[in-house]
């Protein structure tokens, strides 16, 4: 990143909806707060809301401001002075909202321009081909691409098509916003910046790996959106392979912006493919049902409030799913990767799970494995257990300690969000934590028969009680091979 930020226009469509204003303006409030915005960047939010300026930015200061650190009253206003709003309804013959949008860009064809299309994902073909008619796509402009990308490979491949057809792949950015998580980048450092990890990253020392991204909300007025997609296609297709990769890519030759994401590919086409027959065997779906959520009763998926009322699809529809993953090569061959997401577990936890291999021959009873955790959310870090020695005479007792790295004790400064970093990368022109086209449909391709199988079977998701750790299902997957859940946080 330049030390000096340059002028941008951020041109956000969907810009009053719900990610807008629940993660981009407060993460770019944060980026101008501490001085990464140059001060003739604008935020161009575009929405069919039919707000001017003025109603943009009363809306802003009345529902981001309580939710940002607003310890200077001029920073925050000259957060809001950026802001403008044009009413549009791009579905439609609307030319005075594009006609509104070229002439407030006229003259600064220059600035970096960045379209982030916060918007469901068949608007992106669209609003790309719309934005190219008005001669807004200008040699420096980038265009942000929010997940899902698609519902499936095919439709991936065609929104990709249809983008393609007015950005070059350079000018597209694909996000996950896990890849922006401070975490999930220090693994990069701790496994290529340390030297003592990488000759025991291996079958021959590692038993397991568990990923885990469990959250303690439900989908309370997320079902439009929800029973369509599902946790499989909301977390694990992007944020839970993406750990995946990142855990079992090779060393890339260099940080740079296609070294990382060529090896993040190799490792999503090693993926051993699940088809058929064995869907049932290694991948588990389920849904909650009526239970109780940090001492508070909660409904089940199908209960939750929503304008929407629930249909077959909400029926069928998973809020968790877990699967036995395998990376079919030289440095993983046979070691299961267990990947789990789901909605109303009993704690909110993301973390990676490297469980290391029994020593070859025990000498002292009760020793077990070593395991690395990295905790990605919340209270972030990184832990080694190690067996030691419990203090006393006689008989020797052994115990599992922790070397542990607390990110907030170590490193005073904040912990940014993840959109900040994203954004200020995006704004940069690096596309290093983003995902390539064909990453994104090398994860589809790994995915489409999962959800064939699901979709032609004439099976429920398996209950769980929201509040708990996941259906028996989950449990069995693990337990076949006499393994368990790594279940801290989530007792
Ligand atoms: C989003 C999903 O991508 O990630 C949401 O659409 C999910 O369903 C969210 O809640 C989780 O993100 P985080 O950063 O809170 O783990």
């Amino acid at each position: 990143m330049s030390e000096t930020p340059q002028p941008a226009d951020l041109i956000v469509f969907g810009g009053t909806g719900d990610l807008s204003m629940r993660k981009l303006l407060p993460a770019l409030y944060h980026c101008d707060r501490d001085g990464l915005l140059a001060p003739e960047t604008r935020i161009i939010a575009m929405s069919r809301g039919g707000l001017d300026d003025a109603d943009f930015r009363g809306k802003v200061d009345a529902e981001v401001r309580g939710s940002v650190p607003v310890d200077d009253l001029a920073t925050w206003q000259r957060f809001l002075g950026r802001l403008h709003h044009i009413s549009i309804d791009i579905s439609g013959e609307d030319s005075t909202g594009w006609a509104k949008v070229t002439a407030l860009l006229a003259g600064h064809e220059q600035r970096d321009r960045v379209f982030y299309l916060a918007s469901p994902p068949m608007t992106f073909g669209p609003f790309c081909r719309e934005a190219h008619r008005a001669g807004l796509v200008t040699p420096a402009s980038r265009v942000v691409l929010e997940k899902p990308l698609g519902r499936d490979l095919a439709s991936a491949r065609h929104i990709n098509d249809e983008v393609g057809a007015i950005f070059h792949e350079r000018q597209i950015f694909r996000i996950d916003h896990y890849l922006g998580k401070e975490t999930v980048q220090n693994l990069l450092v701790l496994r290529f910046a340390n030297a003592f990890l990488e000759p025991i990253w291996n079958s021959l020392w590692i038993d397991h790996v568990q990923i885990t991204a469990a959250e303690t909300v439900g989908t309370p007025g997320r079902r439009g959106y929800y029973d369509h997609a599902g946790a499989l296609r909301d977390m694990v297709q992007n944020h839970l392979l993406q750990l995946l990769c990142l855990v079992a890519m090779e060393p890339p030759a260099r940080n740079d912006r296609e070294s990382i994401r060529d090896e993040k590919v190799k490792v999503l086409e090693s993926l051993r493919p699940i088809t058929g027959g064995e869907v049932d065997r290694f991948t588990v779906r389920g849904q909650y049902t009526a239970g109780v959520s940090g001492g508070v009763p909660v409904p089940g998926y199908l209960d939750e409030p929503d304008n929407t009322p629930p249909t077959e699809a909400s029926h069928r529809v998973e809020t968790f799913a877990a699967i036995r993953a395998e990376v079919k090569n030289w440095r993983w061959a046979g070691v299961p990767f267990y990947l789990r997401t789901g909605k109303r577990m009993p704690y909110r936890s993301s973390e990676i799970v490297v469980q290391f291999k029994e020593v070859p021959h025990s000498i002292f009873p009760g020793s077990t494995p070593n395991r690395l955790v990295l905790r990605l959310q919340p209270s972030e870090g990184i832990r080694l257990e190690l067996m030691a020695k419990e203090p006393g005479a006689g008989e020797v007792a052994l115990k599992p300690v922790p070397l542990s790295l607390s990110f907030a004790e170590t490193f005073t400064a904040r912990v940014p969000d993840a959109y900040e970093r994203l954004l200020m990368d995006v704004l940069a022109g690096n596309p290093t934590l983003f995902m390539r086209r064909d990453e994104v449909e090398a994860a589809w391709r790994w995915i489409d028969p999962i959800l064939t199988e699901w979709e032609s079977q004439n099976m429920l998701p398996e209950p769980y009680p929201a509040g708990t750790a996941g259906p028996a299902g989950a449990h069995e997957l693990v337990g076949r091979s006499g393994r368990t859940w790594h279940e801290e946080g989530l007792a």
